[in-house]
């Protein structure tokens, strides 16, 4: 997608669609209603019949708009100017790249007022803008003869004569480095596994390290044995797809800066194992590599905006598949750290690849480690499709990660971690066991975990329910959604 920044009136930027962002208060802003003259008043009579009400994320189609340079106007509510946030904006932006993208156009533009305000900067407002048009123009259909949805090739963005431009340039780089970075995601997890299985994985990991300047280390079988990763080989043993560690290092700080790791789940198909899932259940298990696929599009975004910080991602990759050498019930695995674990359930397998992830990120000297997972349905149950479940070991780094999720604009919600649930893994066979009971299983699967991290401060993720929506929505194509990609990248920012 091609930017291009204008400083011109609305009613003379030539585009096959013109997207005029409208806010929820009395009257329109100026260039609104110069545009309106211009459209000889039909804006001002869609919002007499009342069919115009400045709502966030209405739209309402002008496809035929005499008198102007665009061929059609989409206006965009924005909802009342006090209210708009990046969530806001971001729901809005998206709705209207989702209805424009379902034809084939060529040039669309963007107006949007300045409605800057406390914590919500007309550079914020535009770089969300930016992502939610890449993110918006890209959906599930890939696989589709004859594509369903197209992105766009050229867009311009239509700003103030007072605006500063350079700043504006830069919202709209940022913005795109974001909508990028949560496609890259979105892309890997919508792939079948038949077309992402570990060794693809890190091969495009590998890839995107080299084109945008990442150390890159993968581990094989042979080094995983020789780093003692047992818990994860286990899993592994199931699949005729050999698993595979990768590590990615960003150097953007000083030697001695603190390092931030990130630590995803990949598991690239989740039968369940032994304890095999149902078909329902198991239809979507391609997207269990999420926790990976979101921490390898948030580090390609945080080398991209070269942030002068030190990260580390670590991505655990296996199938949990089924065949003579699976692992089995009652099996006892010696993870990294010596922790001795019996197998309950196969399909608790998550827990078992990022034991020793997060062990080995605990040997490396991490100061600060933030896991992803899609790890349990029960924290669906507890907190439904939309909303991350957050657990920590230490309550002010878990902070830092609420607020860099609420000013993203994604929802996460901290769950409690009390010593009682510790009872509940006590296996009496060996030091635990990879499941709890019937009960609080998401906080049980991280007091799992926990037994990984030693004091390391750590913030555990549990993404099973956002990663992936199994319907299409105006806001939001179906399947995989990037969440927390441009969480991690804005805690990366002030990571220090
Ligand atoms: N990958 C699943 C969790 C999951 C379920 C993610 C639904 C997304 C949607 C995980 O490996 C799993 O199977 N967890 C089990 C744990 C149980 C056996 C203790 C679960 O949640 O049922
Ligand atoms: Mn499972
Ligand atoms: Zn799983």
């Amino acid at each position: 997608m091609n930017f291009q920044l204008v400083t011109q009136n609305y009613d003379s930027v030539p585009a096959d669609w013109l997207i005029v962002g409208i806010p929820a208060a009395d009257g329109f802003p100026a260039t609104v209603s110069a545009l309106d003259e211009s459209l000889g008043g039909s804006i001002s009579r869609v919002r007499e019949a009342k069919d115009l009400t400045g709502e966030n994320a209405e739209t309402v189609a002008l496809l035929d708009a005499a008198n102007i340079a665009a061929k059609r106007v989409l206006l965009l509510g924005v909802g009342k100017p006090d209210e708009i946030t990046r969530a806001s904006l971001h729901k809005a932006v998206m709705t209207a790249a989702r209805l424009v993208s379902s034809k084939e156009t060529t040039t669309i533009a963007i107006a949007l007022p300045d409605l800057s305000r406390d914590g919500c900067s007309q550079a914020d407002q535009l770089e969300t803008a930016v992502a939610a048009l890449e993110i918006g123009c890209m959906g599930q259909g890939i696989y589709h003869r004859e594509p369903k949805r197209f992105a766009f090739e050229n867009v311009t963005v239509v700003i103030a004569p007072a605006d500063d431009e350079t700043a504006m340039q830069s919202s709209i780089d940022r913005g795109q480095i974001f909508g990028e970075a949560v496609n890259l995601t979105r892309d890997l997890v919508n792939r079948p596994a038949q077309d992402i299985n570990p060794i693809s994985f890190a091969a495009v990991a590998e890839g995107l390290a080299n084109q945008y300047g990442l150390a890159c280390e993968i581990f094989d079988e042979d080094r995983l044995r020789e780093e003692k990763m047992e818990a994860l080989l286990g899993v592994a043993r199931g699949s005729d797809q050999p698993p595979r560690m990768v590590s990615l290092k960003h150097n953007g700080g000083a030697e001695d800066a603190p390092t931030l790791y990130l630590c995803g789940k990949g598991v690239t198909f989740d039968s369940g194992g032994l304890s095999l899932k149902p078909s329902a259940g198991m239809l979507d298990m391609k997207m269990d590599m999420a926790g990976a696929a979101t921490v390898l599009g948030a580090m390609i975004a945080i080398a991209r905006l070269e942030l002068p910080v030190n990260v580390v991602a670590l991505m655990g990759l296996t199938e949990n598949m089924v065949n003579g050498s699976s692992y089995k019930l009652g099996d006892v695995l010696t993870a990294r750290n010596g922790v001795t674990i019996e197998v309950h359930n196969t399909d608790a397998e998550g827990r078992l690849v990022l034991a020793d992830v997060l062990s080995y990120a605990v040997d490396q000297k991490a100061d600060c480690i933030i896991d992803l997972a899609t790890l349990t349905g029960a924290c669906m149950v507890a907190l439904g499709n939309d909303v991350v479940g957050a657990f920590t070991n230490d309550q002010p780094w878990c902070d830092t990660v609420l607020a860099a999720s609420r000013d993203r604009g994604e929802l996460l919600w901290q769950m409690p971690m009390y010593e009682l649930y510790d009872e509940l893994i006590k296996s009496d066979v060996a030091d635990i066991k990879n499941v709890g009971g019937k009960w609080g299983g998401a906080i049980t699967a991280a007091k799992f975990l926990e037994q990984f991290v030693g004091d390391t401060k750590w913030v555990h993720l549990d993404i099973a329910g956002p990663a992936f929506s199994d319907k299409n929505q105006p806001h939001q194509e179906g399947g995989a959604t990037g969440v927390m990609v441009r969480t991690l990248v804005e805690v990366a920012g002030r990571f220090n």
